[in-house]
């Protein structure tokens, strides 16, 4: 029997935990989970029998097969940087980072037979193929709208336009993703208006660079469709996240709870799904560590999907800044060239802070 991969996870947070629980369920040996809160690390690393570490360096000298990056976003490319210079090959937590230039940083430091891919995790939930599938039957041209609230989020980093970004990288990248799939396009223009809900609510009020909580976006797809994005994480503390689709077709009507109903309307009547209910998360790592140690099919997200979404909210963030429409042709620079980040200062130095940002989700 040829020895288990082995992994280390950076970041031992909501992700890193269960990329270490999952990492040990599908065979591999975790090596180390690695967290400047040692008590998390401890918590995490207790779960698979892994060394708790402080320093990604430490971890990354035991030669880990496959690094996991569940780090905050602005520390993605920094950390995958460092494992690609370990050797080994990457699983990072969506969004690909906050740039064009690190997210093609990351890219360009892959070396040759090594993976970088995204966790889009989505891909692995049934209800992703189902409403590709269910999508499809209503024709084109597809009209889509989707809801996506929350109320302030518990994690401080998420409304830090210098951490994780704030929903329009953090969350539409989900939506992106999924749409790019279901439209078989990336969006040519956007045009977007952004707000800030949160404005004035003493639970971000020490955050400096906050970023946008709240849009309403519109892309334009190459084949005609149109999808319209109404996104809030800045309703009152505590509000339950919610998340719904409409698709509208020649041929019939979609309607979507994600992740758990999808229904069509259509000219032979009402049909509903209800989602079984399988873990996106544990998928991705069973299929990423098929794809190492068996040479299965590729399947986990790409490099270039983390581009993809990314251009797609730098898009939005300009349109937001300019109030006019942004063809994706013309977003290729770095953010810190774009207006929509101007003054915004040096990107390694989020407004951490100390407490509130590390608080678990509910
Ligand atoms: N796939 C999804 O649906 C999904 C959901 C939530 C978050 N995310 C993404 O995953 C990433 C992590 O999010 P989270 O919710 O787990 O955040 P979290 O705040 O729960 O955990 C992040 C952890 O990283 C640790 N950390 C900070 N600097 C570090 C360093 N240099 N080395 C190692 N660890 C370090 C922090 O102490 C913290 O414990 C973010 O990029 C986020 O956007 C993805």
């Amino acid at each position: 029997m040829s020895a288990p991969l082995t992994a280390v996870v950076l970041g031992a947070g909501d992700m890193g935990a269960r990329h270490a629980r999952h990492w040990a369920a599908v065979g591999a040996r975790v090596l180390a989970v690695v967290d400047p809160d040692m008590d998390r690390a401890r918590a995490a690393a207790a779960e698979t029998g892994a060394t708790a570490l402080a320093e990604a360096d430490e971890a990354l000298a035991l030669g880990p097969d496959v690094v996991s990056v569940c780090t905050p976003t602005y520390l993605h490319a920094r950390l995958t940087i460092a494992a690609f210079a370990a050797g080994a090959h990457v699983l990072c937590e969506k969004p690909i980072a906050l740039t064009l230039g690190d997210a093609r940083a990351m890219e360009a430091a892959a070396a040759a037979g090594r993976e970088l891919r995204i966790g889009f995790m989505r891909r692995f939930d049934p209800a992703f193929p189902q409403l590709i599938e269910v999508a499809a039957r209503v024709g084109r041209p597809l009209l889509a709208q989707a809801t996506i609230t929350a109320g302030i989020r518990p994690k401080r980093l998420m409304h830090d336009a210098l951490a994780n970004g704030g929903p329009i990288i953090d969350m539409c990248c989900h939506l992106f993703h999924l749409w790019g799939t279901v439209f078989e396009s990336q969006p040519d223009e956007v045009a977007a208006r952004g707000y800030t809900f949160s404005d004035g609510k003493p639970e971000v009020a020490h955050i400096r660079h906050r970023a946008l909580d709240s849009a309403l976006i519109t892309l334009a797809y190459p084949n005609g469709s149109v999808g319209q994005v109404q996104v809030s994480w800045g309703l009152p503390s505590g509000v339950d996240p919610v998340e719904r689709h409409t698709y509208v077709g020649p041929d019939g009507l979609v309607t979507v709870d994600w992740p758990g109903r999808i229904t069509l309307r259509d000219g032979e009547g009402e049909t509903r799904w209800t989602n079984p209910g399988d873990d996106p998360y544990r998928g991705q790592i069973a299929q990423f560590h098929a794809e190492l140690t068996q040479g299965a099919t590729r399947a986990v997200a790409s490099v270039q999907d983390g581009i993809d979404t990314l251009r797609t909210s730098l898009a939005v963030l300009r349109s937001v800044a300019t109030r006019g429409p942004v063809a994706l042709a013309d977003v290729t620079e770095d953010r810190d060239d774009d207006p929509a980040f101007a003054g915004l200062g040096d990107l390694d130095a989020p407004d951490a802070g100390a407490g509130p940002l590390l608080e678990a989700m509910p």
